[in-house]
């Protein structure tokens, strides 16, 4: 069983699309759940799902930023999966999971990314620049926000769209189907990273 760490900041869907995949019940266990809001709803869905809830930050009773990658290793964790997480990850930790941790964007990356391309941010400027399509994007983590290598991207037609949040919607559909399968490639070591690219194999 490949162990994973979730981490999340907001509503939490894709945190549920990984916890209701039949598939990934089988292939991994969902070690925690980790967020800079202890009050966020996806901690909500950890809590439906019985898996153990984390606040990382500054605050009482949180795991600092600082002893964030100790505290990861000491759960021996494999896969850290960023799902709607919007701080950034220290750089001690890229390091140590170097190619381990993931990011789901919603958007066509390397477009529209970058520290304030989040939420309907996004979906704002994708709507504002009259694309045609947009669409999700796995990829992982490196030092910056959104740049590092992408792993699997699936588009999404939106020419018809009357509004950003009719993109959102859209989007979100396909990055309930993306993320569980890029943890599936994983957990079945079918994800191949050679010379910056990556090959995901069926
Ligand atoms: C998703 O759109 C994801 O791509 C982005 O943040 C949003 C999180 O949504 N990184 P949710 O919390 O999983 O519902």
């Amino acid at each position: 069983m490949l162990k994973v760490a979730v981490f999340v900041s907001g509503r939490g869907s894709n945190l549920r699309a990984i916890l209701n995949s039949p598939k990934l019940r089988k292939l991994i266990k969902v070690q925690a759940v980790i967020s800079n809001k202890a009050t966020c709803r996806a901690f909500k869905i950890a809590e439906q799902y019985s898996i153990n809830q984390y606040v990382v930050g500054n605050e009482k009773k949180s795991i600092s930023y600082n002893n964030l990658s100790k505290f990861l290793k000491s759960l021996e964790i494999d896969l850290v999966v960023l799902a709607g997480f919007l701080k950034m990850i220290p750089a001690d930790m890229i390091v140590d999971f170097r190619n381990r941790i993931i990011n789901i964007h919603p958007a066509l990356l390397p477009s529209f990314g970058g520290k304030e391309m989040y939420g309907m941010n996004v979906h704002k400027a994708v709507y504002d620049s009259s694309a045609q399509v947009s669409g999700a994007t796995v990829h992982f983590v490196d030092e910056t926000y959104d740049t590092g290598n992408i792993i699997v991207q699936r588009c999404v037609d939106i020419s018809e769209v009357d509004s950003p949040e009719e993109i959102l919607e859209k989007v979100l559909a396909v990055e309930h189907e993306l993320l569980p399968y890029v943890i599936e490639k994983f957990a079945l070591d079918k994800i191949i990273v050679s010379n910056g690219r990556v090959k995901v194999l069926s």
